[in-house]
């Protein structure tokens, strides 16, 4: 029995989860997987059911699994609360306890979505990158941090704290991926201004020599993010730390099509992995049927080839996705304007995908 902990969250998280869902149970079948699913609540649903984004039991639930499907947090609902309340703190918490330091959000071209992209044709054919996210340190978990109110005027504070040993492990997931890849690497930084970038260069440095057959590029943050969209298929592994990986990621997805399309597995020393796709809850269109499933979907498939040692399922999945698009199948998030495409929903697009399974 492979036990798979299913997270829906909040928003648009239990519609796209319920998507995959189907998908993880028909391919599971489909390669004699015996799956035992468990479902939990997390982030704001959580804080409405049990005061709290993350329970210890869930938390316990999680450690025993082989790996974890999550949908998105948050919400307006629950904006006006203190950060360290917010539902997005389960989700941190969860990626801090579980050690998943290695976020890999992979972000390529599907040959039929080429002209769903706001960018030129020319410009993103050929795009195939993954953006390798440190994903339990930095300005995100840096001590101190808070608001202090009794300051006049009020001060608030992050700190972005990174120690050589954090940066070598994340480092050595960027070459080694590089390696099997088209042995690129881009570390992304900002060492003009900041010391801990500074770190980071001496690191990348000194672990470099150990991989002679990956060519490695030093590029600064903010015309890598430039680059993104001058050209975008010069990219092959971007290695870079918390934050600058959160946002360099929704740009990379956006390239690609729609955010509704880019998937994510969160990895650590052990086997465990939590699967989720980029996007968030998207409380414009929750409820409406509207959500594209496919970055869950394709969720899943890196689900099967990180913790179910099963690359032939995910390529399946990925295989029957690249089929949907390729008929005309779009959630509206793939249609531009001015296009005049009849959009299917949420669960017609799982149900598409389904049919593709073979
Ligand atoms: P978002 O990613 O939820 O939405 C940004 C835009 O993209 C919206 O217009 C939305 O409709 C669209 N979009 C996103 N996913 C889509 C999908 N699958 N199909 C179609 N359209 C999609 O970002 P936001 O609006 O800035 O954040 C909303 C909430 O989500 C916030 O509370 C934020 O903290 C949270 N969030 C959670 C996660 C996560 O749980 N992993 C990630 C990002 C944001
Ligand atoms: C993501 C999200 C999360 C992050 C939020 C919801 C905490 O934006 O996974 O990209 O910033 O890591
Ligand atoms: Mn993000």
């Amino acid at each position: 029995m492979e036990k798979v902990l299913l997270l829906p969250g909040d928003g648009i998280g239990p519609e796209v989860v319920a998507q995959a869902r189907r998908v993880l149970e028909v391919s599971a079948s489909q390669y004699g997987v015996d799956l035992d699913l468990e479902e939990a609540g997390i982030g704001g649903n959580s804080i409405d059911d049990h005061g709290t984004p993350l329970r210890e039991e869930v938390l316990d639930i999680a450690r025993q699994s082989k790996a974890i499907l999550l949908g998105a947090v948050g919400g307006p609902r629950w904006d006006d609360l203190p950060v360290l309340d917010r539902p997005e703190r389960g989700l941190l918490r969860m990626r801090s306890e579980l050690g998943l330091f290695a976020n890999l959000r992979p972000a390529s071209v599907f040959p039929a979505l080429v002209s769903a992209s706001t960018l030129r044709p020319e410009v993103i054919e050929g795009i195939d990158m993954l953006v390798l996210r440190e994903l339990t340190g930095g300005l995100y978990f840096g001590e101190p941090r808070g608001i202090d109110e009794s300051a006049a005027p009020v001060r608030a504070c992050n700190s972005m704290v990174y120690d050589e040993n954090e940066i070598e492990r994340i480092v050595r997931v960027g070459f080694e991926s590089a390696r099997i890849r088209r042995k690129h690497l881009t570390h992304v930084h900002k060492a003009n201004v900041l010391e801990v970038s500074q770190l980071w260069v001496r690191v990348v440095d000194r672990v470099a020599p150990d991989y002679p057959d990956v060519e490695l590029v030093h590029q600064l943050v903010d015309s890598c993010a430039m680059l993104l969209v001058r050209d975008p298929a010069r990219f092959d592994v971007i290695v870079t730390g918390n934050m600058f990986g959160d946002i360099l990621s929704d740009e990379a997805a956006m390239i690609t099509g729609s955010l509704g399309m880019l998937p994510s597995a969160s990895l650590g020393e052990g086997g465990l992995g939590l699967y989720e796709p980029v996007h968030g809850s998207a409380p414009d269109i929750a409820g409406q049927d509207k959500a594209n499933p496919l970055a869950t979907i394709l969720s899943v498939a890196m689900l099967f080839e990180h913790s179910l040692s099963l690359p032939e399922a995910g390529r399946s999945i990925r295989q029957a996705v690249t089929a949907v698009l390729a008929k005309g199948a779009r959630t509206p998030d793939l249609i531009l304007e001015g296009d005049c495409t009849k959009p299917v929903g949420c669960a017609e697009m799982g149900t598409l995908v389904l049919e593709g399974l073979s």
